[in-house]
């Protein structure tokens, strides 16, 4: 049994246990978002919010709208309450939202001086209603499933400084790239240290295990992959407190559309790996021979279909998990985030076929 800072027992932690390949009882499992619009209750809070930012803000709001999947379903993690885009927020950019047309920044990110200019970040106090999060989070858990911290890779935050919000084609960030990339890595080296500030900060505040998504390093050309995106996550991973109170604070590294890196993202440090739906859980777990754990890899379109065909596709990926006789090192999950349009009752389907089919293989 682990224990926290506040000496509070864990009474679940298969979800740390399958991080750090040691056995389990059946698979741990989580959602990413699995707080969010698909939730009649998220969307109450959120109007008694006032509005996005609001919630993330609130740290009373925040710990409620994280513990809303956890009274639903039988999940092995508690994801904290924020938005990654944060941090860029905190960085002088002026965050807001505009109703159906996700993130926006008042300022963009695109010259030398726009760089030079970026304050050096302390998380603790500018970023300190997340730490209140987190903490208030680990107390209201009292235990019962591990919390995690997470963070945007920094190529990913780059996109949406330099573009000024979500964009499909990054022009502005890859011509910068191309055409000045010491600019670019300026940004990158930036924002690392900045990434690393905040993780150890929210891993003080009560965090017991790290995700850091990269969800748009699947649009880097192979080179620029591991120049632009990996080499920062891996300075990041170097910079992170890798033990709290005894205990080891386990690192998964989400790449989204990264399946042809693996072995390169082995070299990172990371703990566990995140992949997406388009790998095969079976070959990934070939090619990374145990070295690390394996999150993962249901599309979130899966869970528009039946009861019957989503229990179907979630015994193929347990299958596909455990095809070569493993018995730990996998953490379930869905590819990418649960969307708004998913019937809540289907979520419960995936995270309990999960528990109730991984008894063929670990029980
Ligand atoms: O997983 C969780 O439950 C924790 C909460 C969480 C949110 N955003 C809440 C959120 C996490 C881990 C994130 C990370 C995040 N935010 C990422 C990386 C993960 C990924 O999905 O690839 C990115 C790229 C963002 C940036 C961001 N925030 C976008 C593009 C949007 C708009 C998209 C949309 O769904 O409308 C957000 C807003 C956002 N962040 C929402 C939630 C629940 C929806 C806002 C709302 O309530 O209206």
């Amino acid at each position: 049994m682990i224990h926290g800072k506040d000496m509070t027992t864990l009474k679940n932690d298969r979800f740390l246990r399958a991080l750090l390949r040691e056995p389990v009882d059946t698979t741990p499992v989580w959602m990413m978002r699995q707080a969010g619009r698909y939730l009649p209750e998220y969307r109450a809070t959120r109007a008694q919010a006032g509005d996005f930012l609001s919630l993330c803000k609130n740290t009373d709001f925040a710990c409620e709208v994280t513990l809303q999947p956890l009274r639903r379903y039988a999940l092995d993690a508690a994801i904290l309450f924020s938005d990654i885009l944060t941090v860029p927020d905190a960085l002088g950019l002026g965050l807001y939202f505009e109703a159906g047309e996700g993130p926006k920044f008042h300022k963009t990110v695109r010259t030398e001086q726009d760089i030079a200019q970026l304050p050096k970040l302390n998380a603790k106090t500018d970023l300190g209603y997340v730490m209140d999060a987190v903490s208030t989070i680990r107390s209201a858990l009292a235990g019962q499933v591990p919390l995690i911290g997470f963070s945007g890779s920094p190529w990913t935050l780059a996109t949406y400084m330099v573009e000024g919000g979500s964009s499909k084609e990054f022009r502005f960030t890859k011509q910068m790239m191309y055409a000045q990339p010491e600019l670019l890595h300026a940004l990158l080296d930036h924002l690392a240290e900045s990434v690393i500030d905040y993780l150890n900060a929210q891993i003080d505040a009560g965090a017991q295990a790290i995700q850091i998504f990269d969800s748009w390093g699947g649009s880097l050309a192979h080179r620029e992959y591991q120049e632009f995106s990996l080499q920062y996550m891996q300075k990041i991973i170097a910079g992170l407190q890798r033990e709290k109170d005894g205990q080891r604070i386990p690192v998964i590294l989400f790449t989204k559309g990264g399946g042809q890196w693996l072995i390169p993202m082995l070299a990172t440090g990371a703990d566990a790996l995140g992949l997406d739906w388009t790998t095969s859980l079976k070959t990934a777990r070939e090619l990374v021979q145990g070295q690390v754990a394996l999150q993962g890899n249901l599309d979130p379109a899966i869970l528009y279909g039946s009861p019957k065909s989503i229990e179907r596709a979630v015994h193929a990926m347990l299958d596909d998990a455990y095809a070569h006789g493993e018995k730990t090192g996998y953490i379930a999950n869905l590819g990418h985030g649960i969307t708004q349009w998913v019937n809540p009752d289907h979520a419960k389907v995936f995270v309990d076929t999960v528990h109730e089919y991984s008894a063929k293989y670990l029980g």
